[in-house]
């Protein structure tokens, strides 16, 4: 036999990792576990209902015996929490970056253990678990100990949020476990954890090393249970933030059950990730990183580059060299360190993906050139030919199943990649860099990766828009969702219009202000105007009453100002100080207008419109200046954090009659939004008067929407359209419970107060007025 002979028929012999430790480990804990809470394992359930089990996917076989927390062990973790916290942050993030390097040691002087536990529970391959979930969790403390040491000096203004509620998903347990805790304790925060019933061995095995990282008990608390414990945090009174990644479905009714209660929320929800190859791509590099993109964790990762567009000329050539690819991966023992594909996660999983499959896999040719074998187990599959609209292109497989369609030119290529509800990550693969950052700003994402696939990194900012949820995990953005701004908060009682005096004082000719829509005046749909009268009884004026139709109309104006959004933010800035120049020539008239509505002092009615210029004059300061960043992920290239508009923001003004209407529109179409604003519903005609200045201002027709009428009538339309990107409100609290709510459909962000006033500063502006896109790019040796 040649050397030749024996490269070409060798086949791999079995190379497992031992799970010895591993599962002494379970034994030494008596396979049975309770929650951990105030720093201590409680005891383990014994009753029947109150009993899960851990399963090995690959084996089937039972690992330990769960606990399913019940409303008092919950309430019992939210209270060492709460008691804890206050002294937690206290301590200053230099005592605590000390806890959480600590941290970070353990968990590499454990990593073996870490991995191998997370194999046997999860059914993903070692070689993953080992080298990338386990290596990023210590990254992730050792970068978050950096952000604790620096938070005091870099973070001034900025608050730990109070006991956060986080529930994880199975696909990564002990990752999203540390993308969870790292920088809610790091900023002085507190928590309740919830792993996800599948897979919580790592979480306890953590809980473990948070006692001898020195973690004063109540900090970390982590109980275990399904959904219905989820729940429980959901809705627990006495939680500041929930934080969550799964489904898009629970994501939704996370959204529903926490509005109105004042939590925080940020969700990590679903995806549908394209993975873009241009027919100028180097192939192989682009067929090795779709094995990774859609074969890594059997497929079972929110950001999975799912959906294949390869462009026509190269598609028949690339599909085949793809499957010779798949033909051989090795798929099995997860614990085999030569496995490529190992078990999915639960056979209830399984039998979601066959469902899947078998409901729409005949509409194009399914490939699965490596079988798989018995047990719970899924053939990495391709499915081609089909129709971008059809239903294996649109919805989240979680499997090992990659469907694939063809495009003919880079903008067919970006209308296909974005026809999708979600918007978590794509991927584009081109030789040409003039191409692939052309396409990278046009692509409807979170996360870009340039001739790469599934980069993470705790210094990259990592989350969806659209229907793959809100907020950013990691980097300086992610901290965002652990902090709130320092300072005084008020609540303020929503001003009431003055009522309809016995005898009417007509001073000038009776005006109706009409609506603003799409750069002209327009008649409200209803029909219908309310008398605006002056404290003392003169009526000012009508102002209508816009109703749903309206919004309609107003947001499809705001939606076709795209233009705006791609002006330069030299350009949004002029236009800015121009319509800040336009209002300074007319502030007496303003002053005057603000006095009569509410009967204020002169003085109070001059300095609300000298506020007002100076906000259009910062934030028009602001527009050229709120920089990326390169981040320094530690491979080979840089991650570019992009602030780009959000979209079309609505936002419900505050009482002051031109600083509530200002506040809103600054900062959002200096980062270039486009705005549908509902005006003071008790002193609208300011910012009716205030067309004109816009009129005269080279504001383009469409990017400044402005409504008035009743803020309880329009909160429901506005929160619920679906062509919205953002919700914003400064109303009363009745109108933040509403947005939070109607949110939910295409789970828009959302920025209410709850009728509350605080001092924001302009960086909390620009941040709800930007979405971090993460772009990955090669760079360097
Ligand atoms: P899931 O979203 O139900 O589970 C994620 C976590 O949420 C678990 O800890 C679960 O116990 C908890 N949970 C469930 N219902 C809850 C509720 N009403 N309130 C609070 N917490 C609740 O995901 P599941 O059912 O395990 O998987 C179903 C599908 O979801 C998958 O096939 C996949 O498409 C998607 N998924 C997406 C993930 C992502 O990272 N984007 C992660 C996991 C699942």
């Amino acid at each position: 036999m040649t050397v030749k002979e024996i490269f070409e028929t060798m086949d791999y012999g079995a190379a497992p990792e031992s799970a010895a430790e591993a599962l002494a480990w379970l034994v030494e804990g008596g396979d049975r576990f309770g929650h951990f809470i105030d720093g201590k394992m409680t005891a383990p359930a014994t009753a029947p209902g109150e009993v899960f089990l851990a399963k090995n996917p690959a084996t089937g076989e039972v690992l330990a015996h769960l606990t399913q927390a019940s409303l008092g062990e919950v309430d019992m973790a939210v209270a060492a929490a709460r008691k804890a916290q206050a002294k937690w942050e206290k301590r200053g993030g230099k005592a605590r970056a000390k806890v959480l390097y600590a941290l970070a040691r353990l968990v590499q002087k454990h990593a073996r253990l870490f991995a191998v536990l997370e194999t046997l529970d999860n059914g993903k391959p070692i070689r993953e678990s080992r080298d990338i979930d386990v290596a990023l969790v210590a990254r992730h403390f050792y970068y978050h100990a950096g952000m604790a040491q620096l938070m005091d000096e870099e973070l001034p203004n900025r608050a730990a949020l109070g006991v956060c509620g986080q529930i994880i998903p199975w696909n990564f347990p002990l990752l999203m476990l540390a993308w969870k805790v790292a920088p809610a304790i790091a900023m002085g925060n507190t928590v309740v954890l919830k792993p996800a019933e599948y897979t919580s061995l790592t979480a306890l095995l953590f809980a473990q090393i948070c006692q001898e990282a020195g973690v004063p008990k109540g900090v970390v608390n982590i109980v275990t249970g399904d959904g219905a414990v989820g729940e429980m945090i959901v809705t627990h009174p006495d939680i500041d933030k929930i934080a969550f990644t799964g489904s898009t479905a629970v994501g939704r009714r996370i959204r529903q059950a926490t509005a109105g209660s004042g939590k925080s929320l940020t969700l990590e929800l679903g995806g549908k990730s394209p993975y873009i190859v241009f027919e100028d791509a180097d192939i192989d590099s682009a067929i090795e990183g779709l094995v990774d993109a859609i074969f890594f964790n059997q497929g079972q990762v929110c950001c999975a580059g799912s959906r294949l567009l390869v462009q026509e000329g190269i598609a028949e050539d690339f599909h085949a060299r793809l499957i010779d690819r798949m033909s051989k991966l090795r798929i099995g023992n997860p614990l085999d360190k030569c496995i490529d594909v190992g078990a999915i996660v639960d056979p209830k999983q399984l039998e979601r993906i066959e469902a899947l499959i078998a409901k729409g896999g005949m509409e194009g040719t399914v490939n699965q050139p490596c079988p798989a074998p018995e047990g719970c187990f899924y053939p990495p599959t391709l499915i081609s030919g089909l129709h971008p609209s059809a239903m294996l292109m649109q919805e989240e497989i979680f499997g090992p199943v990659l469907v694939s369609t063809t495009f003919r030119t880079p903008e067919e290529a970006v209308q296909v990649a974005n026809n999708t509800r979600f918007g978590l990550a794509a991927s584009v693969w081109s030789e040409n860099v003039n191409l692939a950052l052309d396409i990278a700003p046009k692509l409807v994402a979170g996360v870009v990766w340039v001739n790469g696939s599934n980069m993470f990194d705790a210094a990259a900012g990592f989350g969806g828009v659209r229907e793959s949820g809100f907020g950013r995990e990691g980097g300086w953005e992610g901290l965002m969702a652990y902090t709130k701004p320092k300072g005084k908060v008020t609540t303020v009682k929503p001003a009431m219009a003055h009522s309809k005096p016995d005898t009417v004082e007509v001073l000038n000719l009776d005006r109706t202000a009409k609506l603003y829509i799409g750069g002209k005046q327009a008649r409200p749909d209803s029909g219908y105007s309310q008398a605006i009268y002056a404290p003392k009884g003169t009526l000012l004026g009508h102002a209508s009453l816009a109703s749903r139709k309206d919004i309609r109309n107003a947001v499809e104006a705001a939606q076709g100002a795209k233009g705006w959004s791609k002006t330069t933010a030299h350009n949004r800035a002029q236009v800015l100080y121009f319509v800040g120049e336009n209002l300074s020539a007319r502030a007496d008239e303003f002053a005057q207008r603000i006095r009569d509505l509410t009967g204020t002092t002169e003085a109070k009615a001059k300095e609300e419109v000298a506020e007002a210029i100076d906000t259009l004059f910062t934030f028009a300061a602001w527009a050229d200046k709120l920089d990326g960043a390169a981040k320094p992920v530690p491979m080979r290239g840089v991650a570019l954090a992009m602030n780009e508009a959000v979209g079309v923001i609505g936002a419900f003004c505050d009482d002051r009659p031109l600083g509530g209407l200002i506040d809103v529109i600054a900062p959002a179409i200096a980062m270039g939004n486009r705005v549908v604003a509902v005006a003071s519903e008790a002193y609208p005609l300011a910012a009716t008067d205030f067309y004109q200045v816009l009129d005269t201002s080279d504001v383009p027709a469409g990017v400044v929407n402005i409504l008035t009428g009743s803020h309880s009538d329009l909160a429901k339309p506005m929160a619920g359209h679906m062509d919205l990107e953002a919700v914003w409100s400064f109303s009363g609290a009745d109108i933040s419970k509403t947005i939070e709510l109607e949110s939910a459909g295409n789970l828009k962000r959302t920025w209410v107060n709850f009728g509350q006033t605080r001092t924001y500063a302009a960086r909390d502006w620009l941040a709800q007025a930007t979405e971090v896109k993460t772009i990955w790019v090669p760079y360097g040796e």
